[in-house]
Order: structure tokens, then sequence, then C-alpha cells
């Protein structure tokens, strides 16, 4: 087995988080893994885990895209022989930060290759550039929770305290891009609804701190983003019933969706089982998960990894 010149690690993210629309990320315990092996002929991948319903040329992989961007944005040649090899654990188009994540490995794989130059702040500028917002991808830099303004040319990002929740992630097996969500949101919106969200993120964030479960229940809500998404997403309400029925403090979108995420201070499989109790006679196709909050975010490991991943 050859020896991986390094693997790249980046955790799953949820993004808004009700209210915060394109500006509050939180990093999840899910986490995307890929060895770069700079052998062999031209550019191959092999993945193991959740990979996109569709063929996808390795040149066209978000993974490479990203890794050449860094390349270009660097003056230098992308590497003769690159062969990657990826583990996913986060599921493809769910809401759960799968683009960020790739985009990420790619930046950082070409970081590491190139001498490790950059900030993470350059590193976030790059990846919401290729994205088109940056809140994931500054969850998945940075770890924990993360805040997230722009003054129109740059970034400013910091972390914000998070108590110890829990989460119950259901995924709907529902084909519903980033990108399509996002073309069907509202160029403008009345002041009214601006003001309802900002000052609700306000309180999403106190009550992200400070573990405080009935705040973050009046605090996750929103009139910019969800209105118009959830709608789209079958299942969505009865999922979000059943959250509120299980006991869980708040539920919202995962991002653009289609997952929905459920927080906890208490026990996540208590409510996991309620909920499964509820949506399974629904015969939703759908899928769960309880990450916990990571506070750890991306990083580069020397060393090897499974070279036993199928080609794609
Ligand atoms: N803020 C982004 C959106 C997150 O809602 O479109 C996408 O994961």
């Amino acid at each position: 087995m050859t020896q991986a010149a390094f693997s790249v690690h980046v955790p799953a993210t949820t993004a808004n988080i009700g209210p915060g629309f394109d500006s509050i990320g939180l990093a999840l315990d899910l986490w995307n893994e890929a060895s770069f092996f700079f052998d062999g002929k031209g550019l191959s991948f092999s993945v193991q885990g959740y990979r996109p319903a569709f063929e996808i040329q390795p040149e066209n992989n978000l993974i490479y895209k990203a890794f050449a961007e860094l390349c270009r944005v660097c003056g230098k040649a992308t590497p003769q022989a690159l062969r990657i090899v990826c583990n996913n654990r986060i599921p493809v188009g769910s809401g759960l930060g799968s683009s960020a994540a790739a985009i990420l490995i790619g930046l950082l794989a070409a970081d590491a290759w190139l001498g490790s130059q950059l900030s993470k702040k350059e590193l976030l500028e790059i990846a919401s550039a290729i994205e088109g917002h940056p809140d994931n991808a500054a969850a998945a830099i940075y770890g924990g929770l993360i805040g997230i303004c722009s003054d129109g040319t740059s970034f400013h990002e910091d972390s914000f305290p998070v108590a110890e929740w829990n989460t119950v992630v259901v995924l709907p097996k529902f084909d519903l891009s980033t990108k399509a969500s996002r073309k069907i949101l509202p160029e403008k919106v009345c002041l009214k609804d601006a003001v309802f969200n900002i000052s609700h993120a306000l309180f999403v964030m106190q009550a992200l701190g400070s573990g405080d479960e009935n705040l973050l229940g009046i605090a996750m809500q929103d009139r910019l983003h969800q209105p118009y998404r959830i709608p789209l997403i079958p299942g969505a309400d009865l999922i979000i019933n059943a959250a509120k029925a299980s006991g869980a403090a708040a539920v919202g979108l995962s991002g653009a969706g289609p997952s929905l995420i459920s927080f906890t201070m208490s026990d996540p499989e208590t409510i996991l089982s309620k909920m499964r109790a509820i949506l399974e006679p629904a015969g939703l196709d759908i899928e769960f998960f309880t990450p916990r909050i990571s506070r750890c975010g991306a990083y580069v490991a020397a060393s090897a990894a499974n070279e036993q991943a199928s080609e794609f």
C-alpha cells in the first residue's frame, strides 16, 4: 500500500440556524476525509461512503476544482499525478455542508502541497467565492459556532460561545440543490421581516451560548428563507411537528435543506426514538443522524489512510 502524502479532514456544518441566513454556521461532529497521493498517472478519485447521485468526471469534482483554483490563485501549476481517496460521511446535497467540505478538502490539500502559506481567513475568502456563501465554510474551517458579516469586500468572522447542545438531524431522501433553493428566494424582503430576523438571530447566539432551550425555541424562527423552502420538501412539516412533539427545543432547516435539524440539551436518542415512532408509520423515506457539535475545525494530517475505496 502506498503511503499518502497527507490526509485532509473537514467536519459537517449546519448553517443559518433559523434566522441567521448566510451569517451563522455551526460545525458538527461528522467528518469527510480524503487522502492525497501524488503518484500514478493523471487525476483519479476513489470514494467510500456517500457520493453524488450522478457520475462526475474527475476534473469536475469539487475537491479537484478547489485544488486547481488554489493553485491558480498562487500562480502554480497543478500536479502531474494526483490520486484522491475519499471517505464521505456527510450525505451529499443534504444541507449539512458537503459542498463546503469538498471545497475545503481541495483548498487545504493544495495549500499543504504548496507549503501551507495561507491563513484560515484567506482560505475562507476563496472557499466562499467558490461556494457563493460563507457560513458553512467558516464553521468548517474554524469549528464551533461562527458568526460572519461582510463589508462587501471581505468577511469578518468570529467564534461565539456554544453550550453542549445535541442535535437530531432528519434527512428526507429528496434532491434539493442549494443552488435551486437559493434561486427561489425573493431578491427583496420587507422591513418587518428583516427586523424579525435580525432580532431573532441575536437571541439564537445568546441561546446557543447559554444552553437556554426555551430561548432557542423562541429565537430559531425565520421569515427570510424557510417559508419559501419548507413547502418544497415533502414531509418537512411532518418532521418539524414530530420534532416539537418529541421534546426538541427548536427545529429548522439545516442550511438550505432538505435536512431538518433539531436541538436539545438532553439525550438526543430519546428524541430520536420518539420521532421515529411518529415518522416511520408515515412511510417517509428519511435518514437520521445525531451529531454532536464539533469544536474542532478542518485539519491536515501527515498520515496514510484507507485505500480500500471503490472507483467512481
Ligand atoms: N446560507 C446558505 C443558504 C446555507 O441558506 O443557502 C446553505 O447550506
